[in-house]
């Protein structure tokens, strides 16, 4: 079902919901897919209230004014509605960008928000650069409202700014706004974890990051843990007065509201994808898959969980030739050293273990360095005994969630981490701290051999609640605090 929101919403996010690219043969621009949990929960309220999108195309060109193409006739894709005039691109010079992104954003926030503070880095040109960026993206942003109050001139806008590359935007929006005398509605979506006071504080300029967010009306965090270490930021940096029952922060003489608002996946998607994906092709009929899907990225835990999985073959020879792991592992931030180092880490140490236990007509490990389609992602999801969801920090993960919505045949059993915002609310899950690898490894055991009632009751419940909180509910629920919730969807929140 479609949600709707009263106001007409300008979306602001790092990137566009598509990417632009070059077709090689016509040398036109074309948009490609890159689809993500974003992309699929936001584009629909953004076609709906003929609503603006403002974001880095992927191309690095200055040209202000580059031609945005129509959506293909076939394109199927959650963008597909979105039309040119209503994408704002912006354009920041290549080192300036990079700056921003591979240094700021992903060298900076990616791992201290991740509470990882060992491999970020703190350099003021860098900061400099992502507050040029925010500034960009901010007077963009200015005139996409102005376009809104043309076309919808009774209405007050609603700007919804996503993730830790906006944290900067919204002041110079609020100021620019109230100048042209242009009353908005502001709203923040963290999709990462937010870190204890403890560890924001080491970033030299967190007064500015926290006053940043605090320019917004309403702060949502995928749960309370991460709700709760912000408003302690605010209280303990910036001497807010704060209430931790309410959730809610005076700063500025505002109250601001800060939401716990999990996100989820559409839900009815991935069953209509897993009920029709073609089967998996696997080595005899009695061999269990076990399943990894995550982007190439640190905080994922893919090196622990190779290592559990090697554990594994160690302690139960017999599991020779009847298990299989497959890893797919889509590539991330290339440009960022972190990113291939943990490449190089996860060839060796896969190369390794397939040297050691394969057979002739065996390999432990599958290992995908690459994208799959839907499809194919569904039908792994749909035929694997096991998923495999362990980070070692993760704001939510939605591949535990569309594990379960494509359990469509014979039930498999999910392993995840509590160290992942879902490991908060799927509690049929078998938990495992990935960092003890022994515990890991027996964990797996244990979900491989567990008998069918198990997983069966343990499925139908982590299903249910999947569906009911899909990403519907939680798009009401943000609109909810932003007052913007339709009455047509209100009785679907509080009923
Ligand atoms: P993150 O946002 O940190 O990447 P999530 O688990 O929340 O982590 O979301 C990842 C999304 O990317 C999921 O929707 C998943 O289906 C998709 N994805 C991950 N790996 C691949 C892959 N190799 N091919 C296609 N899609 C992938
Ligand atoms: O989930 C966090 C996030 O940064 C999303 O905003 C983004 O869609 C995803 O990870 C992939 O990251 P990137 O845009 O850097 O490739």
């Amino acid at each position: 079902m479609q949600v709707h929101s009263t106001s007409p919403i300008v979306v602001v996010a790092n990137r566009l919901p598509f990417c632009l690219g070059t077709d090689p043969d016509t040398g036109k621009l074309i948009r490609k897919q890159c689809a993500g949990g974003l992309v699929t929960a936001v584009a629909p309220v953004v076609v709906e209230t003929q609503g603006l999108w403002v974001g880095w195309s992927g191309l690095h060109t200055e040209d202000e004014n580059m031609e945005i193409p129509e959506a293909d006739p076939n394109d199927q894709s959650p963008t597909a509605g979105l039309k040119s005039s209503q994408v704002l691109p912006v354009t920041v010079p290549k080192k300036v960008f990079s700056d921003y992104y591979n240094g700021c954003c992903n060298a900076t926030f990616w791992p201290l928000f991740h509470s990882m503070p060992d491999r970020a880095i703190f350099q003021a040109d860098k900061w400099e650069a992502y507050r040029e960026v925010n500034r960009e993206f901010a007077r963009l942003t200015v005139e996409a409202v102005k376009r809104l109050r043309e076309s919808h001139p009774d209405s007050v806008p609603l700007v919804w700014l996503h993730d830790y590359h906006m944290m900067l935007a919204a002041n110079t929006i609020r100021e620019k706004c109230d100048e042209l005398n242009m009353p908005i509605k502001m709203a923040f979506f963290l999709h990462i974890p937010f870190p204890s006071w403890d560890i924001m504080r080491l970033f030299p300029w967190d007064d500015e990051l926290l006053q940043g967010v605090l320019g917004c009306d309403s702060i949502g965090f995928h749960i309370d843990d991460y709700c709760l270490n912000f408003i302690d930021c605010c209280q303990r940096r910036l001497g807010c007065r704060v209430d931790r029952q309410q959730m809610l922060v005076e700063h500025n003489s505002r109250t601001v509201s800060i939401n716990p608002l999990p996100i989820s996946i559409p839900y009815e998607r991935f069953v209509q994808l897993a009920e029709k994906a073609p089967k998996v092709v696997k080595n005899n009929p009695q061999e269990q898959l076990l399943l990894g899907v995550d982007r190439l990225d640190y905080t994922k835990g893919l090196v622990h969980r190779i290592r559990a999985f090697e554990t594994l073959l160690e302690k139960h020879p017999e599991l020779k030739e009847k298990v299989t792991f497959l890893q797919v592992a889509v590539p991330s931030r290339t440009d960022v050293k972190e990113y291939q180092e943990l490449k190089e880490e996860l060839d060796q140490l896969i190369g390794k273990i397939n040297g050691q236990f394969s057979t002739p007509n065996w390999s432990p490990i599958r290992y995908i360095y690459g994208c799959v389609s839907q499809d194919q992602l569904a039908a792994f999801y749909r035929d694997s005994s096991v998923a495999v969801v362990t980070p070692l920090r993760d704001g939510m993960n939605l591949v535990a969630k569309e594990f379960v919505a494509c359990q469509t045949g014979e039930p498999g059993v999910l392993i995840l981490s509590p160290f992942a915002g879902a490991g908060i609310s799927m509690h049929e899950a078998l938990h495992v701290n990935p960092y003890e690898t022994n515990e890991f490894a027996d964990t797996i055991y244990r979900a491989l051999t567990m008998p069918k009632d198990e997983r069966e009751m343990r499925m139908k419940q982590l299903r249910r609640r999947e569906r009911e909180h899909d990403v519907n509910f939680w798009l009401r629920n943000f609109l909810k605090t932003v007052d913007c919730l339709s009455d047509v969807d209100k009785s679907e929140v509080l009923g």
